[in-house]
């Protein structure tokens, strides 16, 4: 008989799929000119509202939503790599170290993305809100943001790939656990 266990709590999930939700909607408001540049603001201040939040959680949250439940050091990310292809479940609490190591750069990538949006202006009519008092920083700012938005587009394809791959390969369900919060 089949076992399950609680995985990822409610907040932590709705925080996931808010995520993912506003991030399409910032790159269809910045580039695929989807409603008012005004909304990319107010959906960007969301993001970086749900992205504190779930910072905050990973200090008080449930062990599974703490940071240090997915810290690992090199060697046993570099042990885990080796041992990949073995078809057996990770009993890792929270993040095994492959996954882990793609959601920290996930929320600094998303993080550098939020904040550099403050001081970001499109040098035509809508300057991001810290613009007026960080003036000097606005060429460095925008020049990140626009450059950073790749680097977000291949980390969320990695990421999408690597939950495929671990389910064709290693039969493992990640994808399960972060829509209704068990796992096997
Ligand atoms: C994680 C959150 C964010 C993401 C994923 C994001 C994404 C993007 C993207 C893809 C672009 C188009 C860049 C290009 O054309 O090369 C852009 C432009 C811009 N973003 Fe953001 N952004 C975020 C947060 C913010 C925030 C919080 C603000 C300000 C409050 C902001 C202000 C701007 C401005 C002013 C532009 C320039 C538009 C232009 O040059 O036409 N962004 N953003
Ligand atoms: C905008 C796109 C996305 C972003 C920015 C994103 C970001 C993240 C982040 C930061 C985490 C860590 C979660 C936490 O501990 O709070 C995570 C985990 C996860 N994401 Fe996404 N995600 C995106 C899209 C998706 C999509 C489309 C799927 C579905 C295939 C997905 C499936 C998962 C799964 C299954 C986990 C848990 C991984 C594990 O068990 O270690 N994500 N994602």
């Amino acid at each position: 008989m089949s076992q399950t266990e609680r995985r990822w709590d409610l907040l932590l999930r709705l925080c996931h799929w808010t995520i993912v939700l506003l991030v399409v909607l910032q790159f269809a408001t910045a580039e695929f000119g989807f409603l008012d540049l005004e909304w990319h603001f107010y959906f960007g201040y969301a993001l970086l509202g749900v992205l504190g939040l779930r910072m905050v959680w990973g200090f008080i949250g449930p062990p599974a939503a703490r940071f240090s439940s997915s810290v690992h050091g090199p060697s046993a990310l570099i042990d885990y790599v080796r041992r990949f292809r073995q078809r057996k479940s990770s009993d890792y609490p929270a993040h095994n170290p492959l996954g882990a190591l793609a959601a920290f750069a996930l929320w600094l990538v998303l993080l550098g993305q939020g904040v550099s949006g403050l001081l970001t202006s499109d040098e035509v009519m809508f300057d991001g809100p810290l613009v007026q008092y960080f003036p000097e920083w606005e060429r460095f700012a925008s020049s990140w943001h626009h450059q950073l938005n790749d680097v977000l587009l291949i980390l969320i394809a990695l990421h999408v790939v690597a939950v495929a791959v671990y389910y064709l390969v290693k039969k493992e369900n990640l994808l399960g656990p972060m829509i209704h919060g068990r796992r096997k």
